[in-house]
């Protein structure tokens, strides 16, 4: 089965796309069977940064029916062993999928006969980002040192977590969740999944005994992208060390990769960055990042969708 990874942060122009292309090629350098899936619906361009010309097939004509399997619209790259699935056609009305596509989407993702998937997830905390992140247990959250984009990238873990246990409970439930919450932990208690937990728990044994061990499953890591020479290094873990704090569960630093003009370069030049600047810092920040990537052992599939 394929290790799924989605790749995501709470604000655009991260690097997102950048990491993903450049992890899959590293990935796919190490052998595996790597398939990159474009699910930035609305702005797709992961196709450019694989130098893959404006695809002919994507996602929609998964979406509308037109291509009824999935293997059937991914497409190959110049790169052995990698292969894309585009967003490229995608307009804005894709980018709200239902409900029901999203499910049909993500069985027919995790039945993908690749060895890794990695999934290049739109900016912010929309239902399909944040549903998209819940295919997997696994999760690459990439901020840049700005506090803005830190800022976001804590709201998205947020939803996620919120996201999950709204899955559990009718709007009504959740609203009186919320009640029991605060009445017993006090007001803004709401926010921490932890208070969440322990009151799911009492009211909803089952639920609650799911939900922690999905929470206990979570394989967060985080990526600080763009870090330029007078940045703070270890502001990475710093992150980590506050979300845990909040949040009150283990999100790994994967590592710093660090800014570099010339990726401005090579993805104008439509050229891959790796192999133009392989001497690079940054080269040698992406290769530590795949191999962290890589060691990162069988998980399962969360796929808990109702
Ligand atoms: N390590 C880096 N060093 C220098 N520039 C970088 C680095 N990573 C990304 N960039 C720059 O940031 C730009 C945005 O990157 P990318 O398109 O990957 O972001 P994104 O998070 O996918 O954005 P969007 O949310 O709009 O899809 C790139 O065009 C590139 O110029
Ligand atoms: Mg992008």
């Amino acid at each position: 089965m394929a290790q799924i990874w989605p790749i995501g942060g709470g604000k655009g122009g991260s690097g997102k796309s950048f990491l993903t292309s450049s992890l899959g090629r590293l990935l796919a350098a190490m052998g595996k069977k790597t398939l990159l899936v474009d699910l930035d619906l609305g702005s797709a361009n992961l196709h450019t940064l694989l130098g893959v010309p404006y695809p002919e097939k994507s996602f929609s004509d998964f979406i509308r029916k037109k291509i009824t399997l999935l293997e059937d619209i991914v497409l190959e790259t110049p790169i052995n062993n990698l292969f894309i699935i585009s967003g490229a056609h995608d307009s804005l009305d894709i980018a709200n999928l239902p409900y029901e596509q999203k499910i049909k989407t993500v069985r027919a993702i995790a039945r993908l006969d690749y060895d890794w998937i990695l999934l290049d997830l739109g900016a912010g905390t929309s239902f399909n980002t944040l549903d998209f992140f819940l295919i997997s247990q696994n999760s690459i959250f990439v901020t840049t040192p700005e506090p803005t984009s830190i800022e976001n990238v804590y709201r998205l873990v947020r939803s996620i977590y919120f996201r999950r246990i709204r899955q559990y409970f009718t709007a009504t439930e959740f609203k009186t969740l919320e009640r029991e919450v605060e009445t017993q932990f006090g007001e803004g208690s709401f926010n921490k999944p932890d208070c969440i937990i322990q009151v799911i728990k009492l009211a909803h044994p089952e639920k609650g005994e799911i939900l922690e061990s999905d929470f206990n499953s979570f394989k967060f890591k985080l990526v600080l992208n763009q870090l330029r020479k007078h940045d703070n290094i270890v502001l990475g873990s710093q992150i980590c060390k506050i979300i845990e704090k909040h949040l009150g569960f283990h999100i790994e630093f994967a590592g710093n990769v660090t800014h570099d003009d010339r990726v401005h370069d090579a993805i104008c030049q439509r050229v891959s960055f790796l192999e133009r600047y392989p001497y690079t810092r940054t080269a040698y920040d992406l290769r530590e990042l795949s191999k962290n990537i890589a060691k990162s052992g069988n998980q399962q599939l969360m796929l808990r969708y109702s």
